[in-house]
């Protein structure tokens, strides 16, 4: 969603909002803008399409000034546009304005501006609190905002920059993320960490009614009520490197190829030092606990959802719990049976999707048991759980997921394998089998890696044709959604996914001469059943890449093109054959010559409905 980033203090502030929302670019890149006061005005500057066009408009004439705001955005209300995009000012000009996320009843509040003379420029919802401003202001900018604040309702996180009070920047948020960055003489306000971190390491996670007046020298954070908050200095330890490209063409390719050290990074803490046993130090689960679970919901969105799909399976499996799968944004609206009885497992990277966060809230509220997984720490969804496992993937650029896909197995597998060792649904030697086959997962994923080249060649053979299908039964069909969802987004082929049995009622008409499909045969007791269906799909013409294991010797008797991965359990082997299918999408898209890192129309993290 939409990038946020502010300075106050000794320097310049244009270079760090346009340095700051370059690294934010990946929240929403359809238009953006900086606001600086220069000693008499607010000087704002903005341009629809990306940071570069920005960056082209203001060159020799940057706007100068040691406090300002920025803006990278990702359209909801208003198409993007130059008026469209923030920051958005009042009819003086005195207070600019930036926002992420919804202000729910600005139609009735524009309205009402309206009728009293404030003239709008632009169609966002945005604006209506920039004039809102304007109108309570009493000479007091803190009391103005806290006033403003009780007028909207919605979602957000807000920077507010006043030129009657240049000193100071407020900034406060509501289910979106906003973080300070604590420098000397020099403070910094981000949507998120990779804006600020080549700046500092010290930080503050502002938590949602928290509003913070922010100086040169100091940060005064106080809560909805007005009560001064002690906040914990939040220091981040991870580099500014593992934030940029390292090398690689694309953020996408990179994040693929970090996989190896992402699993094992997942893994490793977790496994206690003889490797015989799971350590989740973060749960602490009981029989008691665990026979207090009558049943496992697990809710996500996109990809955390696919992850989830392999989550239930494994769940059900290993340690025999009834699982749920919903899609967040149906979990929210569909009325689920929820109570105290149930446990509420949300999967989410960003910890920020609007959608996933409304699910755990409403789980809390009905009395569920709720844990999150994620991938960054201190984020909406981690501190709203009661509970919370962190995959280490790192961070995650690419709006494409894949390592946070990855890694996301590897955390259900090792809870489901954790449940069972509580629950006893398993023998000893069936765990020490599955730990001794997750201990090679991060070789394994490696070597998936290493011979790239046949991946390169059916990218270019079939990177033009306008439909390609995915078939598998099993984990093999979760794993298929995935692959077809990679493709779509970044290549824009259509892309479908479809349980390998259910081909027959309907997707079968669509299997022509020539058309790719790409087939996953690495469950044994379905393997047959899936032959037979690759037979049917190849009896229509089809072209048929299967993925197999490396023992597979039949399958190549029956399709086009077969890629191998390595020989693993096949509870695991989606970990592994998730990487070709990563691979193909990413060389497809560079073949149709795709912005592989910002697919059109999508965005990293959804933090509004
Ligand atoms: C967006 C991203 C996807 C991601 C989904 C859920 O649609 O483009 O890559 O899978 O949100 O995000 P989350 O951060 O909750 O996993």
């Amino acid at each position: 969603m939409c990038g946020i980033v502010g300075y106050i203090g000794k320097n310049q502030a244009a270079p760090f909002l346009l340095e700051g929302l370059s690294k934010l670019e990946y929240r929403g890149y359809d238009s953006a803008g900086i606001a600086v006061y220069d000693g008499s005005h607010i000087r704002v500057e903005k341009s629809v399409g990306r940071l570069a066009s920005l960056r082209d408009k203001i060159e020799g004439d940057m706007p100068q000034g040691a406090v300002g705001i920025g803006h990278t955005r990702w359209a909801t209300h208003g198409r993007p546009s130059d008026r469209n995009a923030h920051p958005h000012t009042d009819c003086s000009g005195d207070f600019v304005i930036v926002h992420n996320g919804i202000i729910e009843n600005y139609l009735s509040l524009k309205e009402e501006l309206i009728a009293k003379g404030h003239e709008f420029q632009s169609e966002t919802d945005t604006e209506v609190v920039a004039h809102l401003m304007e109108e309570v202001y009493n000479g007091d900018f803190e009391a103005a905002v806290r006033e403003v604040l009780g007028r909207i309702e919605g979602s957000y996180a807000l920077v507010f920059l006043s030129r009657k009070d240049p000193d100071r920047i407020i900034c406060t948020k509501q289910d979106n993320p906003l973080v300070i960055g604590l420098g000397d003489g020099e403070n910094f306000i981000a949507s998120d960490i990779p804006a600020i971190i080549a700046r500092t390491r010290r930080t503050y996670i502002l938590n949602d009614g928290e509003f913070a007046v922010v100086k040169k020298d100091s940060v005064w954070v106080t809560n909805r009520e007005g009560e001064p908050v002690t906040k914990k200095v939040f220091e981040v330890n991870w580099n500014a490197e593992a934030a940029e490209k390292g090398g690689y063409e694309h953020f996408m390719l990179k994040e693929i190829h970090e996989q190896p050290k992402a699993v094992r990074d997942t893994v490793s803490p977790r496994l206690s030092k003889d490797g015989k046993s799971i350590i989740m130090n973060e749960l602490n689960w009981n029989r008691e606990f665990l026979d207090s679970i009558k049943k496992i919901f697990i809710v996500a969105c996109g990809t955390a959802y696919n992850a989830g799909l392999v989550g239930k399976y494994y769940i059900e499996k290993l340690a025999r719990v009834p699982v749920e799968i919903d899609i967040a944004s149906e979990f929210r609206y569909r009325d689920p049976i929820i109570d105290e009885d149930t446990l509420t497992i949300v999967l989410s990277q960003s910890g920020e999707t609007s959608d996933t966060l409304a699910a755990l809230k409403e789980s809390k509220r009905q009395g569920a048991k709720t844990l999150a997984i994620t991938n960054v720490v201190g984020s909406s969804i981690a501190r709203e759980a009661d509970q919370v496992i962190y995959t280490w993937a790192g961070p995650e650029i690419a709006v494409a997921s894949t390592k946070a896909y990855t890694t996301q197995l590897i955390i259900m597998f090792m809870l489901s394998l954790y449940m069972s060792g509580i629950r006893g649904t398993q023998s000893q030697e069936r765990i020490s089998e599955l730990l001794e086959a997750l201990k090679k997962v991060p070789a394994q994923v490696s070597e998936t890696l290493e011979d790239v080249e046949p991946i390169k060649t059916f990218a270019k053979q079939y990177g033009f044709n306008e439909d390609v299908f995915y078939i598998g039964r099993s984990l093999d069909y979760d794993v298929s959604l995935e692959g077809a969802l990679k493709l779509k987004e970044i290549s824009y082929i259509h892309a479908e996914a479809y349980a390998a049995g259910e081909l027959k009622h309907g997707t079968l008409a669509l299997i022509i001469e020539g058309v790719p499909v790409i087939a996953l045969a690495t469950q044994k007791n379905v393997y047959e059943k899936t032959l037979s269906n690759i037979k049917e799909v190849k009896a229509r013409d089809a072209v048929v890449i299967g993925i197999a294991a490396e023992g597979d010797n039949e399958l190549e008797k029956y399709v086009d093109h077969v890629i191998k991965v390595p020989e693993t359990d096949e509870l695991l082997i989606p970990v592994l054959t998730v990487v070709p299918l990563q691979l193909l999408a990413y060389y497809a898209a560079i073949t149709r010559g795709c912005d592989v890192d910002k697919p059109r129309n999508l965005a990293k993290s959804v933090t509004v409905e």
